[in-house]
């Protein structure tokens, strides 16, 4: 084995990263019609690697694709009794506290007392609910006067959490409420009862007064309707919409579970994860208003965490944002490069429906939790499946530099193909895959002339998953190394009475160390990847397993991409 070499740490040009130390959650992203600015702001830890002392950094935007920086220090310290402890999660809604339009408000997670950790019995009131307020469009925020507008949990509620307030209209909650208000939601857990979602009416002429109902979303602890994922115990940053299409409409959640099991799910596993979930349900009022769950899944099959949404008042499309977490590494290796997390590319959420399904790939249709399933209007054979539509935000191939390169219909036999060399990159790619199940097709990426350091991002047809291997990633054994594994159910479609199988559509975004995968509009994918051989840029496509008939990569184009970050 050779002795280990310093990590290749790359900056990201495309994903953004504090300017120093430690980022986690993405905050109160959101577009202001008065100005046409957008806002986007980040935990922070601008005096170490690690988490603590956490504040909020802030990014404005007039396209939502490249940043300024206004000033490089936090916007909002934990300076006041109420939120001496952190700046936590929060959201933006935009208007001043009685509905004018012109002003902003951010409401924001004020914790006054630590450790705050569901594994430890909660102290009472440990986080309330602040704001903050900006009369010039958000070039300047002060906190409120009145802050904390809630100084806790609801009464009498033992809970595991309280935190990440989310503030929006929810016409659905409307019609039984029967009356016209908007919705507050503030995310934890009941101890030894599982995750909640605390609900809260919120008048529009007083967006400061918050009323608790109840729970809207209750789930006992760890549920796991799925073999690859639960519930957990505790949750973070959940968010509710509405999401419809042109067949059906749908109420849905995303939350941050902590203390859930990793995938695939075992007793014998005492190790705890957190990871993001999608989930729709029905609501319903009976005590209350609450809120089952019908289907759901993995919002990303990677380090993604802490999603933070909003949704557009122009366009309607709902944006979303996340942290890329950097647990790969040592604390020591982050200080030596001195940052630590990204956040995420921004994706866009929506409700997907495929009609004219007959079957997947490998998975009964009919045991896939993610899949909504109706019968057809055209062929009572087939079903339509409905699940959640996750890719990147249409806008983002603003960023594409010209000059893109193409190859149409290559035919990779065992030897990878070589594409390209670079660090910083988007490639879009579609397969039309062999009919032998033993298949093996995608990328090598990272890797270096002998391969003997690589990365694999492939489609494994025989279990119908998107897998990265990054065992030979590099030679430093400090470096986790994870193989990691996403199920995505290729479709068998009935067109013109004729079954045949969607292609796999990938799109794949190097950014140094940080990769994001999406897939056929319905799978997401985020991970790190550190070489420790400089000469890692390469990229080849590669299959094996019976190589006759092949998979073809009918199409690949490869971009560079503009520099997200502006003076
Ligand atoms: C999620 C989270 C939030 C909390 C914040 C604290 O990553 O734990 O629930 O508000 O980070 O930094």
């Amino acid at each position: 084995m050779p002795p280990s070499r310093a990590l290749c740490h790359l900056s990201p040009t495309f994903h953004f990263r504090a300017p120093r130390g430690w980022l986690n959650d993405p905050c109160a992203p959101g577009h202001d019609v008065s100005t046409g600015t957008y806002h986007l702001f980040y935990q922070w830890n601008p005096k170490s690697c690690d988490w603590g002392d956490i504040t909020w950094g802030r990014l404005i935007s007039s396209d939502g694709l490249r940043w300024k920086q206004p000033d490089p220090e936090p916007v909002f310290k934990p300076d006041q009794p109420y939120d001496k402890e952190g700046i936590f999660t929060g959201c933006l809604y935009p208007t001043g506290s009685n509905g004018e339009p012109g002003k902003l408000t951010v409401f924001y997670t004020s914790a006054c007392y630590l450790p705050i950790n569901w594994t430890l019995n909660y102290h009472r009131n440990s986080a309330g609910l602040g704001y903050a307020s900006s009369r010039d469009g958000g070039q300047t925020w002060k906190k409120g006067k009145n802050n904390p507008i809630l100084l806790g949990e609801p009464e009498g509620v033992v809970v595991t959490g309280f935190r990440d307030p989310y503030l929006a209209p929810w016409s659905n909650v409307d019609k039984l409420q029967k009356s016209e208000s908007l919705y507050g939601v503030i995310s934890g857990g009941i101890r030894n009862q599982g995750g909640a979602v605390f609900l809260y009416e919120v008048s529009p002429t007083n967006i400061l007064e918050w009323k608790y109902l109840g729970p809207i979303l209750q789930l006992p602890e760890r549920l796991s309707p799925s073999t690859q994922w639960d519930f957990g115990i505790n949750w973070e940053c959940a968010a509710f919409m509405t999401l419809s299409n042109k067949s059906m409409e749908r109420d849905f959640f995303i939350l941050g579970c902590e203390g859930a099991k990793p995938a695939p799910l075992s007793e014998n596993d005492d190790s705890f994860v957190g990871y993001c979930l999608w989930m729709s349900g029905t609501l319903g009022k009976s005590d209350g208003l609450n809120m089952s769950y019908d289907f759901g899944g993995l919002l990303d099959h990677g380090c993604f965490y802490a999603p933070s949404h909003y949704q557009h008042p122009v366009t309607g499309v709902r944006i979303l944002w996340g942290w890329i977490k950097e647990e790969d590494v040592t604390l020591a290796h982050c200080e030596e490069k001195g940052w630590r997390g990204m956040l995420s590319l921004p994706r866009e959420i929506f409700l997907l429906s495929i009609s004219d399904v007959v079957s997947t790939l490998a998975t009964p249709l009919e045991t896939i939790e993610a899949f909504h399933l109706t019968a057809s209007d055209r062929d009572k054979d087939t079903s339509t499946v409905h699940t959640l539509g996750i890719r990147p935000w249409r806008d983002f191939h603003q960023l594409r530099l010209e000059g893109s390169q193409r190859w149409s219909s290559v035919r990779c036999g065992f030897e990878p193909h070589v594409l390209f060399q670079g660090m910083h990159w988007e490639l879009w790619c579609g397969i039309t895959l062999s009919a032998s199940r033993s298949t093996k097709v995608g990328f090598q990426i990272q890797h270096n002339a002998s391969r003997s350091q690589h990365t694999s991002i492939y489609f494994d047809m025989a279990s119908e998953e998107i897998v990265v291997d990054r065992s030979t990633s590099n030679s430093d054994p400090e470096v986790g190394k994870e193989i990691l594994k996403g199920h995505l159910p290729l479709l068998n479609i009935r067109s013109d009475g004729r079954d045949e199988l969607e292609k796999l559509s990938m799109r794949i975004f190097c950014d140094g160390n940080v990769v994001e995968v999406f897939a056929n509009e319905r799978f997401a994918m985020s991970f790190m990847v550190y070489s420790d051989d400089p000469s890692c840029t390469g990229v080849s496509c590669f299959q094996i397993g019976d190589v006759l008939p092949a998979s073809v990569f009918d199409s690949i184009e490869m971009w560079q991409l503009s520099n997200i970050l502006i003076e």
